[in-house]
């Protein structure tokens, strides 16, 4: 975590994979009943969560991302089955790879959105970027290949 003073002017930069049914449809809603949310995040459009390569993530944060964002629809609506499922088993993978490399948590996050729920997309939105405002600029580096890396048993020595 950085000290109060730098993060007050920070604003982290967040990717956001939106699954088109749900929650691309939920920002959508969220535009349209004017529920504002703030514009750190940059949408990126998947046909389904299930789509998201643990490897996009990955190369967000080493392209200067602070945080990613997935978001699926809810468990039993996916269009493709089990797409969110699969989504959840990669985050949870992802999240093991990061904490190896010494990079919270907070920093990757699922959340179900449906496409009327435009109000819960701002909250989870804003409430990313008040986290993320909190932990600081990310200043861990991956490697550039983080799984083969941490499989390897190969992390960062402590700061
Ligand atoms: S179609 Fe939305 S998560 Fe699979």
């Amino acid at each position: 975590m950085s000290d109060d003073s730098s993060n007050a002017l920070f604003e982290p930069k967040i990717i956001g994979f939106l699954c088109i049914w749900c929650a691309y449809a939920g920002a959508d809603k969220a535009g349209s009943s004017q529920e504002p949310y703030p514009p750190n995040l940059q949408i990126i459009r998947v046909t389904c969560s299930g789509r998201v390569d643990p490897q996009f993530v990955l190369s967000c944060f080493q392209n200067g991302a602070d945080g990613v964002m997935i978001m699926a629809c809810h468990p039993g609506d996916c269009h493709y089955k089990e797409g969110n499922c699969r989504a959840l088993q990669r985050q949870r993978m992802l999240l093991r790879i990061l904490r190896q490399f010494g990079i919270e948590e907070q920093r990757c996050r699922l959340e179900y959105i449906s496409a009327n729920e435009g109000g819960k997309f701002r909250e989870v939105v804003t409430d990313t970027v008040e986290n993320l405002k909190k932990l600081g600029k990310l200043r861990h580096a991956l490697p550039l290949d983080p799984v083969l890396s941490a499989a390897a048993g190969n992390h960062p020595a402590s700061p």
